[in-house]
């Protein structure tokens, strides 16, 4: 089903003196306040250009956070974001407070609105904010893949309301790209999925063991898959609870032909500290007091043959606790082995984009989604709201 698009607006003149409301996904990490990486505000600079440079006055919001409706603490507001929005464009950028119920602007003009989930009503898709929201504007535009994923008032309601609603370059880019990979892979496909639990990731490895021809887990997920495979895990993390659904796992992709690669190797400590001594341990060998940090060196080296013979790579989540130099050595094997790689890599997730940055493989990643869970559900094959919503409207 096709989307309309901001591009093919502006192409046709369709922008030219209206109002546009770009719903965006700035939701960017800070610390104290201080913006620690911008992929998604410098992701969704484009939009913004396109409409503007199209004659439209803009207003451009997004959610930070999870905050409580109704008041904006001082950990809600997006005005870091607007204030590297203005460096990036080059031309300042106020932030609305409140705006549900109009924003005053000069044609031609670009504002940020605050929050959008301080408002009442964001989150669980109140149609009447909805329909008050959309009154804002002629043309509404869901630029934001990150969110995609979630029925709320300014990614859903808004766009049955709006006059007219269309795609921004990044949404439209994202799904092409990732579609694209999902519906014809070049074999073998190869997912890795690590991180720290297989409970929040549970849906998404079951739904790729039916789809991949490899899968390989990291981080604590592979913890829980060591346990399935009734090796000792000391004190890792893992979830014991989750040892027949790992199991399961496993059964499908021995059904395909495949194992499941598990751990031969470990490197563990007994903290976790960035200054815990460090120790390669067989997989066999891990003790009672163990906390395993990282896959070990043969393990690392094992996968990263299977990645660099992938035609398709699907790439969540670190292996290791790469933020601590002595266990970072699983994820950058991996990394630079995904580089390294002739087959097209696809790339998601926060925890992944910083492994990326750390490793400097950005540019030799095929594509790099700003999407974390929006990013897990596409690959799991499940409808993204905001997509249906924009599908719907233009059927
Ligand atoms: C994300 O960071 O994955 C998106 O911005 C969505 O945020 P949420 O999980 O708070 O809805």
């Amino acid at each position: 089903m096709t989307i309309q698009t901001l591009s093919g607006l502006a192409q046709a003149g369709a922008l030219a003196g209206k109002r546009v409301f770009i719903r965006s996904d700035l939701n960017v990490p800070l610390d104290q306040g201080r913006i620690t990486e911008d992929t998604r505000i410098r992701a969704s600079v484009p939009a913004i250009r396109l409409a503007l440079d199209a004659g439209a006055t803009v207003m451009v919001t997004s959610h930070l956070g999870r905050p409580k409706e109704g008041v904006v603490g001082p950990e809600d507001t997006l005005q870091p974001v607007a204030d590297r929005l203005s460096e990036l464009l080059g031309r300042p950028v106020p932030l609305v407070r409140d705006w549900v119920d109009g924003v005053d602007l000069k044609p031609g003009a670009v504002v940020l609105l605050e929050n959008c989930r301080c408002n009442p009503g964001e989150k669980k898709n109140d149609p009447e904010l909805a329909r008050r929201m959309a009154a804002l504007c002629d043309v509404y535009v869901n630029d934001a893949f990150g969110t995609a994923h979630r029925a709320e008032a300014t990614t859903e309601g808004m766009v049955r309301f709006a006059p007219v609603a269309c795609a921004g370059p990044l949404l439209a880019a994202e799904l092409d790209a990732l579609g694209r990979a999902l519906q014809s892979p070049r074999r073998p496909m190869v997912a890795i999925v690590g991180g720290s639990k297989v409970s929040t990731k549970l849906s998404i490895l079951q739904s790729l063991a039916d789809k991949v021809d490899q899968l390989i887990v990291g981080g604590g997920i592979a913890n829980t898959f060591m346990l399935a495979a009734g090796l000792p895990i000391g004190k890792s993390l893992a979830e014991p609870d989750q040892v027949d659904q790992a199991k399961a796992v496993m059964r499908a992709m021995r059904a395909r032909g495949v194992e499941v690669p598990i751990p031969v190797d470990v490197v563990v400590a007994t903290t976790f500290a960035a200054d815990a001594p460090a120790t390669v341990k067989a997989a066999t060998d891990v003790g009672p007091d163990d906390l395993i940090l990282d896959i070990g060196p043969k393990t690392a080296e094992k996968l990263a043959q299977q990645l660099r013979q992938a035609g398709t790579i699907v790439w969540n989540g670190p292996v290791g606790v790469f933020e601590f130099d002595a266990f970072a050595g699983g994820t950058r094997v991996i990394a630079q082995a995904i580089a390294d790689s002739d087959g097209f890599s696809i790339a998601g997730g926060g925890d992944t984009l910083a492994a990326i940055a750390k490793y400097g493989i950005a540019d030799r990643v095929g594509y790099i989604s700003t999407g974390g869970g929006a990013f897990l559900e596409f690959l799991e094959g499940k409808t993204l709201p905001a997509v249906a919503a924009l599908q719907a409207k233009n059927a």
